[in-house]
């Protein structure tokens, strides 16, 4: 998807969205016409959310407030959150997440608190989400490869979590790692990144209000192909800097390396905030397709730090974003 090597090119890469939308559309009805005997233009009729079934169990999210985040921005379909997705670990197409994630098992789950900390610790899920009452906020995520979603987080201030870890005054940068285990991830190979998929921020970053530790959307539990049982969500940055099933939390004096930038330098960096004036080496990042919009809708104009640049701006004061990007 990101990279130059011919290997990784997958059909999702060289698929506008709204041929996949519309393929995607049209295999759901021929296979429900074929499996019901009715016509394909009559199976058109047939309500496509009760169809799509996700693959694995739905549960509802109790106890968490709603918020004015986001409140007048339109949502992204839940089908289109739960079957469009980036999760590498089960495929490189962006219906291969909803398909195989139900081989990841996300209880029980801890989190190692590891470097510069005040003592390594072992925190379960269970407790991460009791640090903080869970919030509702609606986000706008922005993807790199320029398409875009509104999406219903629920979870905990990040920075929560982060004095929950203790770190010590040398922690500059925080790295997030993620889960890689061959046994419940099927596509694990080596040759598409340098597992495990890490990110980090800088620890200001990880501190600000807006940054979030996801643990559900639209209601319920995280879906496993959205990064169960949490992930992080940083809304200024692109959709990559939100490291999903995350195992490991680690403080660091030095800059992390991350799998994106080790996978492709020149492309990617380490703070990926947000520009439409810095473009990818490779494509235009003026302009977005907001998911689910349909095939006529006008692309949006991709806004600096994706719209929340009053709130974060400051985090970069005095930075060349085309140079740091
Ligand atoms: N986290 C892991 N562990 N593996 C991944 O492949 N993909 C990233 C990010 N987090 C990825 C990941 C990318 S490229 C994006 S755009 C977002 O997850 C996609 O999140 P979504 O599928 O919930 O929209």
């Amino acid at each position: 998807m990101y990279l130059r090597r011919p290997t990784d090119i997958t059909p999702s890469t060289i698929t506008p969205q709204e041929v996949y939308d519309s393929r995607r559309a049209f295999i759901k009805h021929a296979g429900l016409a074929l499996a019901t005997g009715v016509s394909a233009i009559q199976a058109l009729h047939i309500n496509i959310a009760e169809a799509a079934q996700p693959t694995i169990a739905r549960q509802k999210l109790s106890g968490y407030s709603k918020t004015t985040y986001g409140a007048n921005e339109k949502l992204t379909s839940y089908e289109d959150v739960t079957t469009y997705n980036n999760y590498y670990e089960f495929g490189t197409d962006k219906t291969d997440p909803a398909r195989s994630a139900h081989t990841l098992r996300t209880r029980p789950w801890t989190v190692a608190i590891e470097g510069a900390v005040k003592k390594n610790k072992t925190l379960a899920i269970e407790d991460i989400m009791k640090l903080a009452p869970l919030e509702e906020r609606i986000y706008r995520m922005r993807c790199v490869e320029a398409w875009s979603m509104v999406i219903p987080w629920i979870g905990l201030p990040l920075a929560k979590l982060i004095e929950a870890c203790e770190p010590t005054g040398n922690a500059k940068f925080v790295e997030f790692i993620t889960l890689a285990d061959p046994k419940q991830m099927p596509s694990l190979r080596p040759g598409i990144l340098d597992w495990p998929y890490n990110e980090g921020l800088r620890i200001d970053e990880a501190m600000h209000p807006l940054s979030i530790m996801a643990v559900g959307l639209y209601g319920e539990v995280l879906p496993n192909q959205n990064g169960a049982p949490m992930r992080l969500v940083v809304p200024w940055k692109y959709g990559f800097k939100s490291a999903k099933s995350i195992v490991k939390i680690r403080f660091t004096e030095t800059m992390p390396q991350t799998a994106w930038v080790k996978a492709g330098p020149r492309e990617y960096g380490f703070y990926s905030n947000v520009n439409p004036s810095v473009d990818h080496p490779r494509w235009s990042q003026a302009t977005e397709r907001r998911i689910g919009s349909g095939v006529f809708a006008p692309r949006i104009k991709t806004l600096p730090f994706n719209g929340y640049a009053d709130q974060v701006a400051q985090l970069y004061t005095g930075m060349d974003l085309s140079k740091f990007y």
